[in-house]
């Protein structure tokens, strides 16, 4: 496990459009870590979401660090598109780019934390080599694209091997991200399996309770 306090990154995709901004200081108050921010292709994911100007936006009514995680193909393209800022996460695909290390290496120069997301049939093996330009790893507990599907029972035993992995490998400061579908119950079981940031969606926080309500209970599920 990691030493860092676990914590919630609430995807802003899930939000009230209409709202977005009464959303983002209510989540801000009852303890959001991070925002989750979806960014979508077309392309690498059948679907389209949140781009640079709604992180922008967002920046206005809140100071909470962004967590983006670009579905897009080539994102070495497009980072230059988003304002970051110290303190921000940046997660990239293993499958979406050529020159994975490269990519790390950029993110971390324009000054932001450096993740490495994982679709569920992508092997922890794959990312071994680029261990030391990693902050953070994303592990899919869904297939990327779309907001309200079911775990993919498998993904929770590939945190713990992940956590292990890390951990005999001498990267234990590096932090496990887990994104889809994670409910409360879910949610206690990544926990256990060495989960420390859980993207908040459909299934646990942006449902019927209301949200702040449901961020303490999530909170209260991982601590
Ligand atoms: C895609 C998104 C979704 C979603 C998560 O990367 O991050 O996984 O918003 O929330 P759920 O699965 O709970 O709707
Ligand atoms: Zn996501």
């Amino acid at each position: 496990m990691s030493n860092i306090l676990p914590g919630v990154s609430p995807s802003m995709m899930c939000a009230d459009a209409l709202n977005l901004g009464a959303d983002a200081v209510a989540l801000e108050k009852a303890g959001a870590q991070y925002f989750h921010y979806d960014v979508m292709d077309g392309d690498f994911v059948p679907n389209f979401m949140l781009g640079p100007d709604v992180i922008k936006a967002v920046r206005k009514v809140s100071a909470v660090p962004a967590d983006i995680h670009l579905m897009i193909k080539n994102p070495e393209r497009h980072l230059h598109l988003f304002d970051l800022r110290p303190g921000d996460v940046v997660s990239v695909h293993q499958e979406s780019t050529v020159h994975l290390q490269r990519t790390l290496a950029a993110i971390r120069q324009a000054g932001a934390q450096a993740a490495v997301a994982l679709n569920p049939a992508t092997p922890l093996g794959s990312i071994e080599d680029v261990l030391p330009d990693l902050d953070m790893v994303l592990v899919m507990t869904v297939n990327p694209g779309f907001a309200g599907q079911k775990l993919v029972p498998q993904t929770l035993a590939k945190i713990t091997r992940l956590r292990s992995m890390l951990d005999e490998k001498g990267y234990s400061h590096v932090r496990i991200e887990v994104d889809g579908n994670v409910s409360f119950e879910n949610a206690v079981k990544m926990r256990a399996a060495g989960a420390d940031l859980f993207v908040a969606g459909t299934s646990a926080v942006f449902r019927e309770g209301g949200i702040q309500a449901n961020m303490v209970k999530l909170l209260d599920c991982i601590r």
